[in-house]
């Protein structure tokens, strides 16, 4: 027998209690009411279209569980379609499939940039892409949000300190959480001028934004000083991420990934659905047209509101104070909206907010009726 701890488990209740103090405790919640909250955001994921895809894979035999990694017998034959069909969807010279945006960045991250490169970090990257450049052998240092003009001076200042290796500048096209877009133009000519490489993680603007939704670096697509981040779990209503970039950098992935070479291969039915999802984005573009027609019905009732418009489906309620964050979508769930509050460190400190997120899961009518129900509850809030 061990022996006996009877506080075994008091460093984390005085961790999880640390977190109530502070309005911070998270908690799983149920789905109920509307949708304002997935990233669901052409209503893929429950299309009949998608579920039709995998019935009929499983029809044809496809296994449920690849049943190894890629490099050994988890290779499917769906999953080598899936990256060929992608790579030619979006412009690419080839893609790689992972289990997910999360293990896609981090397994780039912690792959690619090698011992004495810099990686120069946007301050609100995803928490998947601050780990891997932990994680990494490359230094790492953060740029001011959407600023060329710091990512200029912090590669500058690099250099002047010495540093000689490769520079990757890594960013979001879209921001999860303030729903704004990066200057990519600016951004892919500071990479050209100092000879650097660009790893764009596209996880809110796959699906939703270029032509046929093949994202915001589609001018840019097929640069060999290029690496694209494609999460099939948002727009695209399935699970997993497709990295796009050159077939060297490709082939260095299968061959030194660690997080790609020592783990099971993704399930090849999501490789079916996300094929699929592919041939949707080509087939049905009036799913992206009626989305961006409802961001622009939010604007307009936004801004009748006072409200500051967003620029995407993405449309952060800063409110500042956790507990009345948290209060706030209390209130707006109770009323039958499915809004979500996000606190830091999701988001930065003082900077808690709702996360309204647009999908094909809702009608103009829901969107209004949200925005009166907003109204009304920060009106009878105190200040
Ligand atoms: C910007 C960004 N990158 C990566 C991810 C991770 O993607 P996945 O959910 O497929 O792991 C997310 C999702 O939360 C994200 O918002």
């Amino acid at each position: 027998m061990p022996p006996h701890h009877p506080d075994k488990s008091a460093r984390y209740l005085s961790a999880l209690q640390a977190l109530k103090d502070e309005d911070r405790l998270r908690c799983l919640q149920p789905r109920v009411g509307l949708d304002f909250a997935s990233n669901d955001y052409l209503a893929l994921a429950s299309a009949p279209r998608m579920k039709n895809a995998v019935l009929a894979a499983l029809d044809l035999g496809t296994p449920v569980g690849a049943g190894g990694s890629r490099l050994l017998r988890g290779n499917c034959e769906e999953h080598e379609r899936l990256e060929a069909e992608a790579a030619g969807f979006f412009g690419a010279e080839s893609a790689l499939f992972l289990g997910s945006g999360y293990a896609a960045n981090f397994a780039v991250l912690t792959t690619l940039p090698q011992r004495g490169d810099l990686l120069v970090l946007d301050s609100l990257v995803h928490a998947s892409i601050h780990e891997g450049a932990r994680a990494g052998r490359a230094e790492f240092r953060v740029s001011a949000h959407n600023d060329p003009q710091s990512v200029d001076n912090t590669i500058r200042d690099w250099r002047a300190q010495g540093g000689t290796g490769r520079v990757w500048i890594v960013l979001e096209s879209l921001y999860s959480m303030d729903g704004d877009f990066a200057p990519l133009e600016e951004l892919v000519a500071i990479a050209d001028r100092y000879d650097a490489f660009l790893i764009v993680d596209e996880a809110h603007a796959t699906g939703v934004y270029g032509e046929h939704g093949r994202g915001l670096t589609a001018p840019f697509e097929g640069r060999e000083n290029l690496l694209v981040v494609h999460t099939c779990g948002k727009a695209l209503g399935a699970a997993g991420a497709l990295v796009t970039a050159s077939a060297v950098l490709r082939d260095f992935m299968v061959n030194r990934c660690r997080p790609f070479i020592f783990t099971t291969a993704p399930s090849p039915l999501m490789a079916v659905a996300v094929s699929e999802a592919l041939v949707i984005l080509r087939e049905e573009p009036d799913r992206r047209e009626r989305l961006i027609n409802l961001i622009a019905f939010a604007n307009r009732e936004i801004s009748r509101r006072g409200w500051r418009p967003s620029a995407s489906q993405i449309i952060p309620y800063i409110v500042g104070d956790n507990a009345r964050t948290m209060g706030l979508a209390s209130a707006l769930q109770a009323r039958g909206f499915d809004v979500r509050g996000i606190r830091p460190p999701t988001v930065p400190a003082g900077t808690a907010r709702l996360r309204i997120s647009l999908t094909l899961n809702v009608s103009e009518d829901d969107v209004r009726a949200l925005l009166d129900a907003l109204a009304e509850e920060t009106a009878c809030e105190p200040q």
